[in-house]
Formats: C-alpha cells, sequence, structure tokens
C-alpha cells in the first residue's frame, strides 16, 4: 500500500520472546497513532506463530503499519513452543545483522512503497541493530522491556566481573549463603543481594552464554541516542535518578498497557502479541465468582518447572480451599508432558479452572481476583498492579529476582515463595493473601501504586508527557 512519502517511519525491531514483543507492539501501535508508519519486524519463527495464533490475522487491512520478519538463524521449526533462550543469544549475535540491514536496505530502496526510514526503534537485547544504524546513518532509539531496577542489575554486569563476583568460584557458593551477600554498591539500589541481581551470574563459567550477552547489550545501551522503559517515575524513582547520569537521555512511558488504552478504535485494535492461542472462556468463568475470591496462576512464556514442583503447587492451591484459575502452558513441564493427579482434578473442579494461555489483563483487571501467583515477570507484574492484585512470587529467572525483591521489600505487594516449592508454603500464603493481615495491607499498597500508574499514564501525568516528549525529542 503506497502511504504519504513524508510520513516519518520508525522500523521496531522485537526481540523473540512473548514479555518482550508485547510491549514493543504496545509501543508500535501507540507511534502508529500518533501518526508515524511503522515496519513491525519479527523473526520468522515468531512471526509464524503469531499468524497461527491468530493475533495478527487481518495484516492486509491496517494502513501504514506492515510486519516484517527476518531470521534467527536457529533450525527452522513449525512448534508452538517457547525456544530455548540460550540458543537465541547464542544465534542472534552472530545471525541476524546481515537480514536486518537488508531489509533496512530495500525499504530506502527505489522501489518501496514506504516512506524512508527515519528512526529505528529496537529492544534493547537486539543491540545488532545498532551497527545497521550506525552503517546506513539512521537515528536508534533503544527500548529495554524489563523493570529499570532489573536493567540497573544488567548494567552492573562488568562490574561484577571487575571486582570478582563473576564468575562464582565454587559450585558450593550457589547453596552456602553466598548469594546473601549484601551489594550496596550499585547507585539508587538498596537492601539487594546478590541472589536479588538478575541471574545469569550463577555461573562458575566466565564464557556463560547468558551472562556474556546480557553483559554485551547491557554496556552497548549507551550507543542508543535515547533509552525508552516500561515503568513510571514514582514507582522506580530512586534507581531511575541513578541511571540518568550512566546513559543517554531516559524516557519513562509505562505502564505500556495503560498508557496503550488512548487507543480504542481502528484497524490496530484486531492485532495482538499473543502467541498462543487465547482461551476467553475463563473471562465467563470470573464472571460468576464472588470479589477478589479467586487466585490467579500464571508463570509468563518462559519458565518451566518439574512435574514435582507443578504437583506441589497443585496440591498447595487444592489445600487452600480457594478458587483458582491456573494457566498451563503446553510446554510448562520441561522436557515432559503436563501430568496432574486425578484425585486432585476431581477435588477441585467445581473451584478450579485450568486454562493454557488466557487473556491475561483482562484477567488482572477482572473484579473477582484476589491474588496472582506469578514468576514476577515484569509485564506479569506491570498488569497486576494495573489491575490492583497484589502477588505472591516465585522468580524463574533472568530479572524476576530483582522484580520480586522490589515487590516485597520497597513497593509492598508481594510474597515470596521458596524456589525449593512446597504445597504447605504454598497453602500457607495463598491463605495469608486472601484472608490474613498481611495480604489486606498488601491489597492496600497495590491499590495506591495503581491510582499511581493510572496517573502517570493520564494526560498530564508523567509516562504521558515522556511520551510526547520522545516523539518530538527522539523520534521526529
Ligand atoms: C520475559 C521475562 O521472563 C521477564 O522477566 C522480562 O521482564 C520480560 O521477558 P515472560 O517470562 O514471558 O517475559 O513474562 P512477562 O514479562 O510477565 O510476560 C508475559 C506476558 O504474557 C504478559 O504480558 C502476559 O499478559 C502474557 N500472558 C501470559 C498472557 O497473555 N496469557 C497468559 O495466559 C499468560
Amino acid at each position: 500500500m503506497d502511504s504519504n512519502p513524508e510520513k516519518p517511519h520508525v522500523v521496531c525491531m522485537s526481540c523473540p520472546a512473548q514479555g518482550h514483543l508485547t510491549p514493543m507492539l504496545k509501543l508500535a501501535k501507540l507511534l502508529h497513532f500518533r501518526g508515524f508508519y511503522i515496519t513491525f519486524v519479527n523473526t520468522h519463527f515468531n512471526h509464524k506463530r503469531l499468524l497461527r495464533s491468530g493475533a495478527i490475522s487481518s495484516l492486509d487491512s491496517l494502513p501504514d503499519f506492515r510486519f516484517e520478519s527476518i531470521p534467527d538463524g536457529l533450525p527452522p521449526s513449525d512448534e508452538d513452543a517457547t525456544q530455548d533462550a540460550r540458543s537465541l543469544c547464542d544465534s542472534i549475535p552472530k545471525n541476524c545483522l546481515p537480514p536486518f540491514r537488508d531489509l533496512i536496505t530495500k525499504l530506502n530502496g527505489p522501489s518501496s512503497p514506504t516512506p524512508k526510514v527515519s528512526c529505528i526503534v529496537s529492544d534493547g537485547v537486539m543491540s545488532f541493530t545498532l551497527d545497521a544504524a550506525k552503517e546506513l546513518r539512521i537515528p536508534e532509539v533503544l527500548f529495554w522491556t524489563p523493570s529499570a531496577c532489573g536493567f540497573m542489575g544488567y548494567l552492573h554486569y562488568q562490574h561484577l566481573t571487575e571486582r570478582g563476583i563473576f564468575p562464582l568460584k565454587d559450585a558450593t557458593d550457589l547453596t552456602n549463603g553466598y548469594l546473601d551477600t549484601p551489594i550496596d554498591w550499585i547507585p539508587g539500589m538498596k537492601n539487594v543481594r546478590l541472589r536479588d541481581l538478575p541471574t545469569f551470574l550463577r555461573t562458575l563459567d566466565p564464557k556463560d552464554i547468558m551472562f556474556n550477552f546480557a553483559n554485551h547489550v547491557a554496556q552497548r545501551s549507551s550507543m542508543g541516542s535515547a533509552i525508552i522503559l516500561n515503568t513510571f517515575d514514582e514507582f522506580e524513582r530512586s534507581v531511575l535518578d541513578a541511571m540518568a547520569s550512566m546513559l543517554p537521555p531516559i524516557y519513562t512511558i509505562g505502564p505500556l498497557s495503560l498508557l496503550s488504552r488512548q487507543i480504542t478504535t481502528g484497524p490496530l485494535t484486531s492485532i495482538s502479541s499473543n502467541l498462543w492461542k487465547e482461551d476467553t472462556t475463563c473471562l465467563e468463568w470470573l464472571q460468576g465468582r464472588e470479589p477478589r475470591s479467586v487466585v490467579y496462576v500464571s508463570y509468563g512464556s518462559i519458565t518451566v518447572m518439574t512435574n514435582e514442583q507443578l504437583i506441589e503447587f497443585a496440591w498447595g492451591l487444592a489445600n487452600s480451599k480457594h478458587d483458582f484459575l491456573w494457566v498451563i502452558r503446553p510446554d510448562l513441564v520441561k522436557g515432559d508432558t503436563v501430568v496432574l493427579p486425578q484425585e486432585f482434578l476431581d477435588e477441585t473442579k467445581e473451584r478450579g479452572l485450568l486454562a493454557s494461555w488466557c487473556p491475561q489483563e483482562a484477567v488482572l483487571s477482572h473484579p473477582s481476583i484476589g491474588v496472582f501467583l506469578t514468576h514476577s515477570g515484569w509485564n506479569s507484574m506491570l498488569e497486576s498492579i494495573c489491575g490492583g492484585v497484589p502477588m505472591i512470587s516465585w522468580p524463574f529467572f533472568a530479572e524476576q529476582q530483582t522484580n520480586c525483591r522490589y515487590a516485597c521489600t520497597e513497593w509492598g505487594i508481594g510474597m515470596e515463595i521458596d524456589n525449593n516449592v512446597k504445597r504447605g508454603d504454598v497453602e500457607k500464603l495463598v491463605r495469608e493473601m486472601m484472608e490474613g493481615e498481611k495480604g489486606k495491607e498488601m491489597r492496600r499498597r497495590v491499590v495506591e501504586w495503581k491510582e499511581s500508574a493510572i496517573r502517570a499514564t493520564q494526560p498530564g501525568g508523567s509516562s504521558f508527557q515522556n511520551f510526547d516528549r520522545l516523539v518530538r525529542e527522539a523520534l521526529l
């Protein structure tokens, strides 16, 4: 479709993981809403998944918004399962630059129907894009999708190496209390221990792919002309203040799930970022439940566990006697199929609903939800805050441990379950959150944060204004 050749044209390069793709698509929609021509780039693998799940079926009718895809360098696959993060972190820096450069060159070529590319907005972890931007002389803004506190952890990976903390010296450091070492030298972060920093440091291997990938992309952040963060100033103020002197201009525009609610009509409302097909029957099921009576359980898109851990969660939920909506992705149990005991299924059939993928934002905004048992992925946490729902946190990896620490100690909106999950702990924490004084206090705090997030994203609020500044100062 031909477009006004004068339109500013932003190419959005998303990272091939649900927790990155979702906020990038929200940002792209907001930019389109503000008059930008958008080319949204996925990997071939995820592009096919979005088509299969129905998330982007009505492509042809989208004016000034197109999807493109590039290979990720991994062997082709038609699976609907999360790709191995380690393999991606190995492959992306080695393989993605040439096809990305070719794509931009094609978009700027004489036979291209699109306006000239005026800016690249890339996920911070897809930092190969910086090389294409430099070579083709196009400005590039980096969007770091995790929390500011998690990002700050990654920015200090280099210091961990310099201080001799990374790599760990002995395997027993993982269990002997060493991870409880206070980390008091990261500006703007207080009350954190080594175990609260993004988890890729937990290795004896100095060449570890995940650590070195995260360190590399974090170090390259200062090469962008600006940084976008999906958070809001009041929520992460001290870490944001400390970060300001380390990086190019930072624009905090979150929570994007609230900021993007201004788009209520138009062709883009029909596209979503779901990599799995959504099961919406759970919304009907919630409809008949009492206010704040249901425990919502989901571990995001990447977390995997053993069937034994799953069974501990199952009996913990059953024994709490509360209603629950539990998302069990088909690929949740590592290398195996999910097997739940028949006795558990019989006992909970009246008050438990299992789903494979649900409309999570709508679920968390439903008045029937009382608590969210989550892996503390950043999008899940923000969506929980926007719904005014306190959390029980079972962090899996990456910066989820940092998010969990902040939820429990700084923001007062969460309680943690030990990694070695036991049914008794699940039951106890669910009861405490749903019936106890601590739960009441956390609900009060999370509702305050929700109000603060709403203020930030409304006209005059910090995120609303920052989005405006981002457009004027960095993208036009
Ligand atoms: C990852 C990392 O885990 C996370 O720590 C990092 O901040 C971003 O990337 P993920 O593990 O998938 O993401 O978790 P999260 O960030 O919470 O994103 C999951 C997304 O999937 C959320 O937006 C959530 O609404 C959505 N979701 C999840 C659904 O739409 N339906 C579901 O049933 C489950």
